[in-house]
């Protein structure tokens, strides 16, 4: 980062965060609007005395050495901040297009499972999470959510052919790149059998097996999140949710619509998908589609073991009609843009700018 720069990009910012460089994230938002942030950042309840020209309590942080990035939601309030901050010598600049921008920042993960390589690709502030898959120089992407030059990218530094990219579901939440990675590339695009996706793709079926390189991935139908929503698995030692099961939590039966008795039997429909995941072997990876808070650049994958989810997770413990009572009264509240999100999803569309529809925290799970 040019330390003189007025302004630092999201790409900056990330690369900074990444290779653990020091540099203070300061935070002007008002409370009210603090439904998400940057991993590490520091809230100073600023936003007030900042619009009326003055740091007001930012003039007492004490900041430690390094630069200091500004950050709200669209960058102009930070930029006050700033402009006061260098006035008093800080090595200050601003993250352009503030958290709105930042929706885009990704950081990674590596793991090995049973001789597969696995990268988690993870969105730090919408807490999605997507993977390369990879046996013998072979590779399937899954629930692509950033650029497709990022795949590409992590692809080429690992000496890695793609050969097909994965949906788990129809996603409410952000915007699929998985279409776009897959025409990119001219590779296969398999989503789960459905009718709304209005583009062709090769439908995955129940039981269906996707080859790469030595391995295999195998489709389990786990309806209830969404009718369609599919699992695969890692030759029975990796699970890829989706958004049916969680870390921490299970999936939301709700975003598909409908009165209270069509939740309540996607509700049912996911207890019985979910009591599926759990026999598994207790030592079978979760590796799922979202967690709830913003991903750290920590490069610590997010995953654990369905022996783990079994004994901590006290809903998956529920009988059916408990789970569902318990499913039904948590449901947080519905995500922005959810039915325009789907809608594009469906027809294989995404926006210039996606980041205005995808702004936000992460709503997926049940806990
Ligand atoms: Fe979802």
């Amino acid at each position: 980062m040019n330390k003189t720069a007025e302004r630092t990009s999201v790409g900056e910012l990330q690369e900074l965060l990444a290779a653990g460089l020091p540099v203070t994230v300061v935070d002007v938002r008002s409370l009210a609007d603090l439904d998400w942030a940057i991993p590490g950042s520091v809230h100073v309840d600023a936003y007030d005395d900042l619009k009326a020209g003055h740091l007001g309590p930012l003039a007492e942080l004490k900041l430690p050495r390094g630069p200091v990035v500004t950050v709200c939601g669209m960058g102009h309030t930070a930029a006050i901040a700033t402009d006061l901050l260098r006035a008093r010598g800080v090595d200050a600049s601003t993250l352009e297009g503030g958290m709105q921008a930042w929706s885009l920042a990704w950081n990674a993960a590596e793991l090995t499972v049973d001789g597969c390589e696995v990268v988690q690709v993870r969105r730090t502030g919408k807490g999605c999470l997507s993977y390369i898959v990879a046996s013998r120089g072979e590779a399937l992407v899954i629930d692509a959510s950033v650029d497709p030059d990022v795949y590409v990218r992590l692809l080429e530094q690992r000496r890695l052919r793609l050969v097909g990219v994965l949906d788990t579901h129809i996603h409410a939440d952000h915007l699929s790149r998985s279409k776009l990675l897959a025409d990119r590339e001219g590779v296969d695009l398999w989503l789960p059998a459905q009718r709304p996706t209005h583009f062709p793709f090769r439908a995955v079926a129940d039981g269906a097996r996707i080859p790469f390189g030595d391995a295999e991935l195998i489709a389990l139908h786990s309806p209830g999140h969404t009718a369609e929503s599919t699992t695969y698995l890692l030759d029975n030692v990796a699970a890829f949710t989706g958004d049916t099961l969680f870390l921490t939590g299970v999936g939301r039966p709700d975003l598909e619509g409908g009165d209270t008795h069509d939740v309540a039997t996607r509700a049912r429909r996911l207890h019985a998908s979910i009591r599926r995941l759990l026999e598994l072997p207790a030592g079978v990876l979760i590796l799922p589609g979202h967690v709830s808070d913003p991903v750290r650049f920590d490069g610590r994958p997010l995953a654990t073991q369905v022996g783990t989810v079994r004994d901590s997770v006290s809903l998956t413990r529920l009988n059916q009609e408990a789970f569902v009572e318990a499913v039904l009264t948590r449901i947080p509240p519905t995500p922005p843009n959810h039915a325009k999100i789907v809608e594009l999803n469906e027809r294989g569309e995404l926006p210039d700018d996606p980041t205005e529809l995808e702004a936000g925290a992460n709503r997926c799970a049940i806990a």
